[in-house]
């Protein structure tokens, strides 16, 4: 070949390398969370717990599990139903006026943190209650549940997520390490850049309609072979509950990343900004009908959408598509990475948890092997964490 040919690939292939890394999409980045996340806010921006200033008792036990874990929380003031007026109640005074006390402090709590996050312009925050635990291992967990909500929360190079790109047809999954190897820099936050609730402590949630046309992708991220989600049989959001349908679904070790459905309990959930403010208008300024997890609920449901109107109805402007407010972005994990630590006869402020539990002799956390208040005087000592149950057939150092 001619000298100058070759001189002039060469300098056409300079010429497409240089254009490539100018266009918006690049550079994209491997789909592998980094280090951030490792950091004492588990990479969001803050950890906020609340906390009635009355309950030191449970103020206590959350800074140590807090210290052993190493994360960085933020106290947010528990609020008393008795504080909380008639007249700032939003929505149909006829409901919202009869909710009892409890229900309206937990509202008012998490409107105050919710109001700060948009108030103080703050990237993302996780929302803990007071009562949550989790394992030891929760950074390594947070770290591959990133990698997993990326699937739903950050564009790909062709500007949509994988979750979108396989809505269709529905029903749809990936194994963890056959997600796309590469996708956009995410800009705001390690768990992706669209998202609006990522519900990590939880006591119940289904896995999302494979329905065609439904608000929300039923696309799912398996994760395989995680030793730190307990065998089936305790697969269970508390210990007289029925085994949840995940038990029998996929092999044992199996956690499942998908979008939250009729997901209940807030023990632990982040929001974005974005996430912040759309909850903040709906939750502080519109509606409170029933308990803030049972709202949270039917907003990740889609069930507040204002564009889920009857498209051929006649009345009305025209909304084009482009026009219409986007379904919520709410991702869960199965089983949950926090969860409700029973301890010993310590009832709720808010409402007795179910399955006649309270009061039992017996401590524990359910979905949480290591579960670090279980820990709490060994981990305090220097020693190792171990295991809640005794599984047989199974090494408990797993
Ligand atoms: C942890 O990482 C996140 C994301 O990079 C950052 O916003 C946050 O400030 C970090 N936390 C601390 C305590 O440095
Ligand atoms: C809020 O933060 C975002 C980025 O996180 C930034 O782009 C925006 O300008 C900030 N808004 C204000 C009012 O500071």
């Amino acid at each position: 070949m001619p000298r100058h040919r070759i001189g002039a690939i060469l300098l056409l292939a300079v010429v497409a390398v240089i254009l490539c890394l100018r266009t918006p999409e690049w550079p994209t980045v491997l789909n592998k969370p980094g280090r951030e996340i490792l950091n004492s806010t588990l990479g969001f921006q803050h950890i906020f717990a609340i906390n009635l200033p009355s309950r030191t008792d449970r103020r206590d036990a959350l800074v140590l599990a807090a210290a052993l874990s190493g994360l960085d929380i933020t106290w947010a003031n528990g609020v008393p139903g008795e504080d909380v007026h008639d007249r700032v109640l939003p929505g149909d005074p006829s409901i919202s006026r009869e909710l009892s006390s409890g229900k309206r402090g937990s509202w008012r709590a998490h409107m105050n943190v919710l109001q700060r996050v948009v108030d103080e312009n703050i990237t993302s925050a996780l929302i803990l209650e007071d009562d949550a635990d989790w394992d030891v291992r929760l950074k390594s967990q947070m770290q591959v549940f990133a990698q997993a909500a990326r699937a739903f929360t950050q564009p790909s190079w062709n500007g949509r997520s994988v979750a979108e790109q396989l809505r269709d047809p529905p029903g749809q999954e990936l194994p963890l390490n056959q997600l796309p190897q590469r996708t956009r820099r995410p800009r705001l936050t390690p768990y992706g850049d669209d998202w609006d609730v990522l519900w990590l402590g939880h006591c119940g949630t289904g896995f999302p309609e494979p329905t065609r046309g439904a608000p929300t992708s039923s696309f799912r991220v398996t994760i395989r072979n995680d030793d730190t989600v307990p065998p089936p049989q305790h697969l269970r959001p508390h210990p007289f509950a029925l085994q949840d349908a995940l038990s029998e679904t996929y092999p044992p070790h199996t956690r499942v990343v998908h979008a939250a459905s009729r997901t209940v309990c807030t023990q632990a959930y982040a929001v974005s900004q974005q996430g912040a403010r759309k909850l903040l208008w709906q939750f502080g300024l519109q509606t409170l009908t029933t308990g803030w997890d049972l709202m949270l609920r039917d907003w990740c449901d889609g069930l507040y959408d204002s564009s889920d109107t009857d498209a051929d109805a006649d009345a009305g402007p025209e909304v084009s598509d482009d026009d219409r407010p986007r379904a919520p972005l709410c991702v869960t994990a199965q089983p949950p990475l926090f969860s409700h630590h029973y301890g010993r006869g310590a009832a709720s402020d808010i409402t007795a948890p179910g399955g006649g539990f309270v009061n039992k002799k017996k401590e524990m956390t359910p979905y949480v092997r290591r579960s670090v208040r279980l820990n709490m005087e060994r981990l305090v000592n220097g020693q190792e964490a171990v295991e809640q149950w005794k599984i047989e057939g199974e090494s408990s150092s797993a």
